[in-house]
């Protein structure tokens, strides 16, 4: 039995990895060419076509899927209408070849920019996934919220009417490699390692690498443990999970991570900043609730931010 991870980027890829090094079977799927993990078999396929989803499930005898492909937040924005398609109708595809072909499992990689939404009105406890939403006045805050939204919300319904087993992850800002960037937080790391490494003084403009109050991180490798996790658990519950690990950061104490491995990097940013990370408007009143990914999947995460920051800091050409 097969485990099919689609999506070759960050995330899916290490997820391959970690499930090949445990001896499963993994097909690695992604809609652009590259190179497989050691024990992977990696094949090219569009999310966005269904008939071809299915037929690559039915040749590999796919029993679980690992669902990682999309187009992130400034990818979207650039071309919503095909973002749209590849995150909302791609994840649909997934659900019902899951339907159709009767999977045991699929994990959906969602986002804890859906949470977002509620910053305004949230008090100082820590975000449970089932947080209060309003459903106009608290919507999501960009086109790429609304889409991972869209795929829990189809998840939850594929469970309640045909009994798929879901289960979604919210990562938090994930941090992995530098030398493919398509996530504002790499963008944000590799910009500070770059300065760091040339001993540069950088001064921080842009309104997507700045955030006031603070913001989570969570390791690529974290990410790709909670899919396993997320694949392993005998009976989860609740369905949609943090992954995150309680702690949150300002933009100093960021910075003050990349200083530790780089002394010489000197960077400056806006003072005062009202809005939040990635550009939002509201800035995160407290952490995410991360309790029932460890008590359901069996999942905390291993790697702080310092030790993500110096990993991935060391690992980049
Ligand atoms: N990186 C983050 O900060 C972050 C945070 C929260 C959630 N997520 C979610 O985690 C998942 C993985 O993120 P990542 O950081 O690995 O991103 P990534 O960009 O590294 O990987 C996404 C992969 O999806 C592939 N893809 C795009 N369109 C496709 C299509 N039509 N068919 C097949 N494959 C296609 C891309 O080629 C890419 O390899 C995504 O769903 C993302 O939304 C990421």
């Amino acid at each position: 039995m097969t485990v099919l991870v689609l999506g070759a980027g960050l995330i899916g890829g290490l997820t391959a990895q970690y499930l090949a090094d445990r001896g499963d079977s993994v097909v690695l799927a992604d809609v652009r060419e590259g190179i497989a993990p050691q024990g992977v078999r990696r094949v090219l396929c569009d999310v966005t076509d269904a008939p071809a989803l299915q037929t690559l499930m039915q040749a590999h005898g796919v029993r679980d899927v690992v669902h990682t492909a999309a187009w992130l937040s400034t990818a979207i924005r650039q071309d919503p209408l095909k973002g749209i398609a590849v995150n909302i109708m791609g994840t649909a595809h997934v659900l019902e070849c899951a339907r159709l072909l009767g999977l045991r499992r699929v994990v959906l990689a969602s986002s804890t920019t859906v949470t977002y939404t509620g910053f305004a009105a949230h008090g100082p406890v820590p975000i449970e996934e089932d947080l209060p939403m309003r459903l106009i006045s608290d919507r999501p805050a960009s086109i790429y919220a609304a889409c991972k939204l869209s795929g829990e919300h189809l998840a939850h319904l594929y469970h309640d009417l045909y009994g798929i087993d879901t289960v979604s992850l919210r990562y938090a800002a994930v941090l992995g490699d530098l030398d493919n960037i398509t996530s504002v937080p790499g963008r944000l790391l590799q910009t500070l390692v770059q300065a760091g490494r040339s001993a540069q003084a950088i001064a921080l403009d842009d309104p997507f690498l700045v955030w006031g109050g603070r913001e989570e991180f969570v390791d690529a490798r974290d990410c790709a443990r909670a899919n396993v996790c997320a694949l392993d658990a005998a009976a989860p519950i609740q369905r949609v999970y943090h992954v995150a690990d309680g702690q949150w950061h300002s933009l100093g104490d960021f910075v003050a991570a990349v200083q530790r491995i780089y002394p010489g990097l000197k960077a400056t940013w806006p003072a005062d900043l009202t809005t939040g990370f990635a550009g939002f408007p509201h800035q995160r009143p407290a952490p995410s609730d991360h309790r029932k990914a460890q008590s359901e999947l069996g999942f905390t995460c291993a790697h702080a931010l310092q030790d993500s920051v110096a990993h991935w800091a060391a690992k980049a050409h």
